[in-house]
C-alpha cells in the first residue's frame, strides 16, 4: 500500500485506539482548547504516549515543558510522575495558561503541575537564578525560533543522564530550507545538539495526524 496522508492518519487512529487511548481528561483538554480558539497543534496521542513512556522509563521525578498550550502533552507527561514528582510547564499566553491549568485540574494533576506564565526565556532565567533542583527530562515545544536558546537554558537546568526532547524538528522537510526563520531555529538547534560535547542525540522522523514531522531526542552525558 502506498503511503499517503490518509493512510498515515488511519494508522494513527488505529494506534491511538489500541495503545494510546485518550480518556475523558485528555478529550476534555482537546475540547477546551478548541472552544477557547487555540490552534490544534498539540502532540498526537501516540506521541503523548511516547513522552509518557520515555519519562517513565527514565524514572523522571522532575519534568520541564516549554510550551503548554491547553495542557494536553502536560497531562501525558505528568501521568508518568511518581508520588511527589513535579512538572513545570512554561506558557507565554495567559489565556492558554488558564485553560491548561483548568484541564490539568480536571485531570486530577493540579497538585503536581505548575503552569508558569510569561516568555520562556524569562522563566528559565529565573529558575537558574533560584537554583531549582535539576530536571530529569525537558520537552521543548514552544516557538521554533527560540529552540537554540531553550537548549542552552535546558542544559543549565538538567543533570548528567537527563533527556531533552524537542518537537517539530522536521516540519515536512522545512528543516533543510535555510530561508524559513522557524526552520532556521530548528536547524540551529540540531546543529547545537551535534556540536555540544555534553549531548548525544538523534532525530526520528514521524508521520501521522500531525503530518510529516519529527522529534529530536538528546541525552545529557
Ligand atoms: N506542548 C503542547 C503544544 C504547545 S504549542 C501540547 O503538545 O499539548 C506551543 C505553545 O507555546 C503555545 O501555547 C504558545 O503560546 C507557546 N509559546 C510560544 N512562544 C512562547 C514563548 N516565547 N514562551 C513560552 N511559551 C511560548
Ligand atoms: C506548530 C507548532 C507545534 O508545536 C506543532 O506541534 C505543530 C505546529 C505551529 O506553530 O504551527
Ligand atoms: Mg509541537
Amino acid at each position: 500500500m502506498a503511503l499517503t496522508d490518509s493512510t498515515a492518519d488511519a494508522v494513527d487512529a488505529f494506534v491511538t485506539d489500541l495503545l494510546a487511548t485518550e480518556d475523558d481528561a485528555l478529550r476534555r483538554a482537546l475540547r477546551a482548547g478548541d472552544e477557547a480558539g487555540m490552534p490544534p497543534i498539540q502532540v498526537s496521542a501516540p506521541h503523548g504516549m511516547l513522552l509518557q513512556l520515555l519519562a517513565r522509563a527514565m524514572g523522571a521525578r522532575r519534568i520541564l515543558e516549554i510550551g503548554a498550550l491547553a495542557g494536553y502533552s502536560a497531562i501525558w507527561l505528568a501521568r508518568a510522575l511518581p508520588e511527589g514528582g513535579r512538572l513545570v510547564t512554561l506558557e507565554l499566553e495567559p489565556r492558554h495558561a488558564e485553560v491548561a491549568r483548568d484541564n490539568l485540574r480536571a485531570a486530577g494533576l493540579a497538585d503536581r503541575v505548575e503552569v508558569v506564565v510569561g516568555p520562556a526565556t524569562v522563566s528559565l532565567r529565573k529558575m537558574t537564578e533560584t537554583n531549582v533542583e535539576p530536571f530529569d527530562m525537558v520537552f521543548i515545544d514552544a516557538d521554533k525560533e527560540g529552540y537554540p536558546e531553550y537548549l542552552e537554558w535546558s542544559l543549565r537546568l538538567t543533570r548528567s543522564g537527563s533527556l531533552i526532547v524537542a518537537d517539530n524538528v522536521v516540519r515536512g522537510g522545512a528543516v533543510l530550507d535555510a530561508s524559513d526563520p522557524r526552520a532556521a531555529g530548528v536547524r540551529r538547534y540540531l546543529e547545537r545538539l551535534a556540536a555540544d560535547e555534553r549531548l548525544e542525540a538523534t532525530v526520528i522522523q514521524t508521520v501521522g495526524v500531525k503530518g510529516y514531522d519529527g522529534l529530536a531526542i538528546a541525552l545529557v552525558r
